[in-house]
Formats: structure tokens, sequence, C-alpha cells
């Protein structure tokens, strides 16, 4: 028999799971607000979008840098691609390339960009500092990476073949760590990102790669 207090149980506990589940969730205004300031986005701008999962990221940047500017989205889902060609061609916007990437090659261009984003994506990366070698080629001399990501999520779906963090996510002391390894400085941490005691947000400036 269904009780009030288990429908309630429900409905809060359906949402929570299908946003463990895909570990993605829609842009808020506010949240692209604070990503712009903090990657100082403005019109003419080429920026990327790596691990765009379904493009609402792409197209708000898109947005953000109008029509002499350019958004790269890059996946490595093939069925995320498609849907992210579907959202450009229902947005009309002409500034977004899409680009099929591999788990370890960006498949970006070199010095393609002045700013890079990866949102709830550098924990889904299996070789980390070849992403990031990856992204610093794309990147043009003295550009920001902003990485929002989350805290590892014990009952989260573990992801198969990435570094054992202690859970879906990393902590944010781990990721400042290894990106300052591979080319990267820090310029600044939003802890709380979005509102979120469990996100955080975090802006690398490239420097030159110290490469052993
Ligand atoms: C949790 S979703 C985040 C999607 C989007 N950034 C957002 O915030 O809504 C993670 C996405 O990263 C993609 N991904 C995983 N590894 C990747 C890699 N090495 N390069 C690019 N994308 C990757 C996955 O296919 C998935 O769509």
């Amino acid at each position: 028999m269904w009780s009030f207090a288990r429908l309630q149980k429900t409905t809060v506990l359906i949402p929570a799971l299908l946003l463990a589940a895909c570990g993605t969730d829609r842009a808020s205004a506010e949240e692209i607000d604070r990503l712009a300031e903090a990657l100082a986005i403005e019109a003419g701008m080429k920026v990327a979008d790596v691990g765009a999962g379904d493009g609402d990221w792409s197209i708000a940047l898109a947005e953000r840098v109008g029509d002499s500017g350019h958004v790269f989205a890059t996946e490595v889902d093939q069925d995320e691609i498609r849907k992210i060609e579907d959202k450009v061609a229902l947005s009309r916007l002409s500034n977004i390339t899409v680009v099929l990437g591999d788990q370890r090659d960006t498949g970006l261009p070199d010095g393609c960009c002045d700013a890079i984003l990866l949102r709830l994506v550098y924990h889904h990366f299996v070789d980390p500092p070849a992403v990031l070698a990856s992204i610093h080629a794309a990147l043009r001399p003295r550009g920001l990476l902003a990485v929002i990501d989350i805290t590892p999520q014990e009952h989260w779906r573990r992801l198969r073949g990435v570094p054992e963090r202690g859970g879906h996510g990393i902590p944010p002391d781990d990721l400042i760590e290894e990106i300052s390894r591979t080319g990267f400085e820090l310029v600044a941490r939003y802890d709380d990102w979005n509102h979120d005691a469990e996100r955080f947000c975090v802006v690398f400036r490239r420097t030159s790669r110290s490469d052993p």
C-alpha cells in the first residue's frame, strides 16, 4: 500500500537516482553567469566544452561568444554527439563545431581556444595526463581552463577504468594537484559551487609544460 510518507520518499529519490545515473543536470542561468565571469568569457572568444554531454553548456557558451566567437563541443560518446548536433540544428547557431574525441585526445586543433570548460567530466577521464596534454595543446598561451566537478559520491555508479578516488567524483585537492603538474597554474577556487557543498569549480591558467 502506498502511504504519503512513501510517496514523498519516492518523489525525492527518483530524481536523485536519475541524476546519479547520468551524473549531470541542466545548465542554470546563475551557474552560466558565474562560469562566464570565472572564465572571463567575452564576445569573439573561442571556447571548448570538453565532454559536452547533450550540449546545453556549449549552446549557452555559443550565445555568450556571439557570431564573432566560436565553440567546440567535444564528446567521446556517439549518442551524445548526435544529441548535440540535433540541439545545434534546433538552436540555429552557426558558431559551434561538434568534435568526436577519444579517451586520450580531445580532437581539438592546436591553439584553437582562449578558454576551455570541463564540467563534470574530469573524473570520467581514464587517462587524465593524456587528456590534459591534449587540452594544453588546444589552449592558447595563458588561456584559462575551468573545471567544475564533484567530491567522490560513494553510492553513485562506479566508472570503469578511471583512477580510484573513493567514489564517483574527485576531491578538489587531488584535482588541483593533478592539473597543476601538467602545465597549468591555479588561478581561483570556488567551493560550494552552484550552492552545492559537494561541487566546486577550479580555474587554471595555461603555463609552459615541464615534461620530464
Ligand atoms: C557527467 S557528463 C557531463 C556532461 C556535461 N559536461 C554537463 O555538465 O552537463 C560526462 C560526459 O563526459 C563524456 N566523456 C567521458 N570521457 C571523456 C573524454 N575523455 N573526453 C570527452 N568527453 C568525455 C561522457 O561521454 C559524458 O557525456
